[in-house]
């Protein structure tokens, strides 16, 4: 009996892992949806990983990002970067998701 729980929490471990992969891959999607598309991040930065060759902001392959500093610039913008946030271009969440999206799949 005890290695049939056993099993069965080992059953139900996976499932939720396979949960969990499942909507990283559902977030990378979005992520990437709204750096083409949603703001066109792309129209503006090179990120390799996007496909993107924008050359009017620095590319995103090259600078030190965390996900809090890609989180405050896409809010609050600088200069000719528009501050999505503030302008209600994009919603938090959509920020959220850009932002770790940029920094999970930049320099890769
Ligand atoms: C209209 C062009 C434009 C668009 C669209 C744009 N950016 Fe930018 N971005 C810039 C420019 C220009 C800078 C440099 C700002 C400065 O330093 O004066 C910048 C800076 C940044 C930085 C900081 C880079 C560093 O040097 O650390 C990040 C991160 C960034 N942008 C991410 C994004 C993301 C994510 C999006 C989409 C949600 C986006 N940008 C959309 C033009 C743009």
């Amino acid at each position: 009996m005890k290695i049939l729980k056993f099993l069965l929490i080992v059953f139900f471990l996976s499932l939720f892992s396979n949960f969990k992969s499942f909507s990283d891959e559902a977030m990378m999607k979005k992520g990437l949806e709204i750096f083409n598309e949603t703001a066109a991040c792309a129209a503006c930065h090179v990120l390799k990983a996007a496909g993107s060759e924008g050359n009017i902001g620095p590319n995103l392959d090259t600078v030190t990002m965390t996900v809090e500093s890609v989180t405050e610039m896409v809010t609050y913008g600088l200069g000719v970067m528009p501050a999505f946030g503030e302008d209600e271009i994009l919603t938090k969440e959509e920020i959220d998701i850009v932002s770790k999206y940029v920094v999970s799949v930049a320099n890769k």
